[in-house]
């Protein structure tokens, strides 16, 4: 989709699409929205007095102007309540709007910002939103449909009015940064939504090398031998039942210096997981190709970070492995000896996740790094807790975790702070080895949270996105399937950082 700025009056070419956001039971105060509706002699503002539409968050209205020279459609969009407008009402707009024209085969639409004016929210940040709306909303995942006819329609263009000239600038930036975020986003869904034959781990570095090099990035790929060199025995120990060879991803934006903080973002890469010996059920299953959504966030952040160019040093770390049964995979009961020199007890071939991110985690020390953030499909327990309105979030620094939450926030990746104690790491002291990886059922996202921490010692944050990574039902900015969770956090995150640290 191209993306145009501009600055005048919406409405100016006849055969437009309009899209003007209502608030609720509000006449239209926006100086912009008023402006066409004066063009077309109060046709809206009339049809907003018959009480059809009423501004309601989540409705849309399309309507057909008469007259020569004036947009041949008007969606009308509802933004709800001003006092609680929030940048997500402004995602959810964009996205319905664009919804709406593309079920009318519709390909090009004009639009109005959603929401500043009349909200706290800044002109530059709700044109990130509307645009990350738009282009959210008709993501579509069609890489393995051989009917073209099943592809589905998305937008060509969208043109953004501004009725200033002060704030066009704005605006500028905003959609720029919108796109961007959002391209990251898409990025990470596409590599989620990969079925597990298609991106064995091999594959999801070659996908990583390729991003980085057309995001200005530098990319470096460990493979079995590196890693074996490295005694990541935790990654080797679950990778050990695949014929697919593990892989260590390292992607760069800048390098280390006195300067500058090091932030490193890590992502669980589990390009399938059946469970290993301590199988799955089949029910669902398949669902377990998602389980490399944490690296796709990290992988579609940095390609986002590398196009907006933060004066910071981000390393973004993926540890890949499949985890398969196998005469040669590791078993219930083995003790594995990870990169820190730590012995785990494998009690669960099943919790595997936090073996590849506990090996990940212990590399990541090396940058001395201000802040590490991983992102995990790691917990089942996590999904019982928060189903899918928030990820789970565990840490060992206040503040940091305060700042994870304000960008969860801001970009409309909900998090939720739960608890890490001695209890939790009691839970999981190991019998024969230091630790086991599993605490058995109860607080079984504390417990993983907890035995990760065993890992770090930086200031550090987990987010478990099991819940949030993908989801069968259609979301208010995306269909069924990955939802790219975590990639705009991240990207929220690495810009708040860069502002705050200068
Ligand atoms: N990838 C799963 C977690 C998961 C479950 C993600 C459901 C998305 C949806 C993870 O590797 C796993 O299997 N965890 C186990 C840990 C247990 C054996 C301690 C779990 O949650 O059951
Ligand atoms: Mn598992
Ligand atoms: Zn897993």
């Amino acid at each position: 989709m191209n993306i145009d700025v501009k600055v005048g009056r919406i409405g100016g070419r006849s055969g437009d699409t309009v899209v003007i956001g209502v608030f609720q039971d509000r006449p239209l105060e926006a100086k912009d929205a008023a402006g066409i509706d004066e063009k077309l002699r109060k046709y809206v503002s009339g049809i907003l007095g018959y009480g059809d539409f009423s501004g309601k968050e989540q409705t849309t209205s399309l309507l057909y102007p008469d007259g020569e020279a004036s947009p041949s459609r008007v969606i009308l969009v509802g933004l709800g309540n001003p006092e609680s407008f929030t940048l997500e009402t402004a995602r959810q707009a964009g996205s319905l709007a664009a919804k709406t024209a593309v079920d009318c085969s519709i390909s090009e639409i004009s639009t109005l910002v959603h929401g500043p004016g009349d909200s706290d929210a800044s002109v530059e940040d709700c044109a990130q939103a509307t645009v990350e709306g738009a282009l959210l909303g008709t993501y579509h995942h069609t890489a393995f449909k051989s009917d073209e006819n099943e592809a589905i329609g998305t937008l060509d263009r969208m043109t953004i009015y501004s009725g200033s000239k002060a704030a066009v600038g704005n605006v500028r930036a905003g959609a720029t940064t919108g796109q961007i975020v959002s391209q990251g986003a898409i990025m990470a869904r596409d590599l989620s939504n990969a079925p597990g034959n298609a991106l064995p781990p091999r594959l999801l570095a070659d996908a990583a090398r390729k991003m980085a090099k057309s995001a200005g990035l530098s990319c470096e790929v460990l493979n079995k031998k590196d890693i074996e060199a490295l005694k990541m025995g935790a990654l080797l120990a679950v990778s050990q039942g695949s014929d697919e060879p593990p892989r260590f991803i390292i992607m760069e934006r800048g390098t280390a210096s006195k300067k500058r903080d090091t932030l490193v973002l890590v992502g669980k890469g589990i390009t399938f997981d059946s469970g290993g010996i301590s199988i799955k059920p089949s029910g669902s299953m398949e669902d377990m190709k998602h389980d490399m959504s944490g690296a796709a966030a990290v992988i579609g952040a940095m390609q986002a970070i590398g196009k907006l160019k933060p004066t910071l040093h981000v390393v973004g770390i993926v540890p890949a492995s499949e985890n398969l049964p196998d005469g040669k995979a590791m078993k219930p009961g083995d003790v594995i000896t990870a990169m820190s020199g730590k012995t785990i007890e494998v009690i669960n071939t099943d919790a595997e996740g936090r073996l590849v991110l506990a090996d990940a985690l212990a590399y990541s020390a090396r940058y001395k790094p201000a802040a590490v953030i991983d992102l995990a499909t790691l917990t089942g327990a996590c999904v019982i807790a928060l189903g899918d309105a928030a990820s789970g979030m565990m840490g060992n620094d206040e503040k940091l975790l305060q700042r994870v939450k304000m960008a969860g926030e801001k970009s409309g990746e909900r998090v939720w702070h739960l608890p890490i104690w001695k209890e939790h790491h009691d839970q999981i002291k190991g019998r024969t080895g230091d630790i086991k990886n599993s605490g058995g059922r109860s607080a079984g996202a504390l417990t993983a949270g907890a035995f990760l921490e065993n890992f770090v010692d930086f200031p550090w944050v987990h987010l478990d996105i099991a819940g949030t990574a993908y989801s069968d039902k259609l979301s208010p900015y995306g269909p069924a399937g990955a939802t790219g969770e975590g990639a705009r956090l991240l990207v929220q995150f690495v810009r708040d950082w860069d502002r705050d640290h200068k």
